[in-house]
């Protein structure tokens, strides 16, 4: 009762204030809501695709993996390519045929999966994979596929964090490192994680000198969000068009060809 009482007074108020700034209340209700339930449509959706995966798939065969992963995603909302981005990705795998890839934004290993399968033989992969949660999972849907830990290694960082980690763990200058190899820097790239960091990571990747010198294609995965922040690496690439080009502009993918301009050197 004493509460009815305070509040008639208050009511002229209420009223006021909702008339004015009621628009901007609800359109900060309104975003609230749609960031929580991203957030928890993104870690639903990565528990259930590899609970079926898991459970679903035959251990130890890579291919039933990736069958096991294509079934799920025709009847499930899901965050793993396409199957357009998808083929893209094989033939840009089975074109380059690089000795190091980089991916970012791992998730449960589908398109890990997919790149380790058509790796040549020596063929390394490092993923990077911001939620700790999500790269367990991811990880363990790589092992489970049969690849071992001397063919692939998930980075738990955010892409930003893990840029100056990467140089140190690929051996780039001929350290010996992890990957053992010749130094010379990721030959692929597929970028899935956040399309606003597409172009910061690109400029980072130039900046640590990570890209092989001799050629790296770098895949941007286009999703529904993404199309500003695509636009702004293919700018990027207009402006430095003596070391890119664009490969190929398709809806759910774009891939553009790194190579150093070196003096006498023509691509
Ligand atoms: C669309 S999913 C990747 C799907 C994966 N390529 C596949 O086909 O299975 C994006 C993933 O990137 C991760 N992510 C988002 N922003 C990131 C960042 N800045 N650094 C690293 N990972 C990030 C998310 O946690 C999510 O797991």
């Amino acid at each position: 009762m004493w509460l009815v009482a305070v509040s008639i007074p208050l009511l002229p108020a209420v009223l006021v204030a909702s008339t004015v700034y009621g628009a901007k209340v609800a359109a900060l209700c309104r975003r609230l809501l749609s960031w929580l339930q991203r957030l928890t449509r993104g870690k639903v959706c990565v528990r259930s695709t590899h609970a079926y995966v898991f459970t679903n798939c035959t251990h130890g065969k890579v291919v039933s993996v990736l069958e096991t992963f294509d079934l799920y995603n025709r009847t499930h909302p899901h965050l793993c390519v396409s199957p357009q981005a998808a083929a893209a990705l094989d033939e840009a795998v089975r074109r380059t045929r690089p000795s190091l890839v980089l991916e970012l934004g791992t998730h449960c290993g589908y398109s890990s999966v997919r790149m380790l399968h058509l790796l040549p033989p020596g063929g390394k992969l490092i993923t990077v994979e911001q939620d700790p949660v999500t790269a367990d999972l991811g990880e363990e849907i790589i092992l489970v596929s049969n690849f071992k830990h001397d063919q692939f290694q998930v980075l738990t960082s955010s892409s930003a964090e893990a840029m100056p980690k990467l140089r140190s763990l690929i051996g780039v200058n001929g350290k010996r490192s992890w990957a053992e190899g010749p130094g010379e820097g990721f030959s692929l790239v597929l970028m899935d994680h956040d399309a606003q960091q597409y172009l910061p990571d690109l400029l980072a990747l130039e900046r640590e000198e990570l890209l092989n010198v001799s050629g790296c294609s770098i895949l941007l995965i286009s999703r529904k969000r993404g199309a500003e922040d695509i636009a702004g690496v293919l700018g990027h690439v207009r402006t430095r068009a003596e070391s890119y080009c664009v490969m190929s502009d398709l809806q759910c993918v774009v891939e553009i060809f790194y190579q150093k301009k070196t003096r006498g050197v023509s691509r």
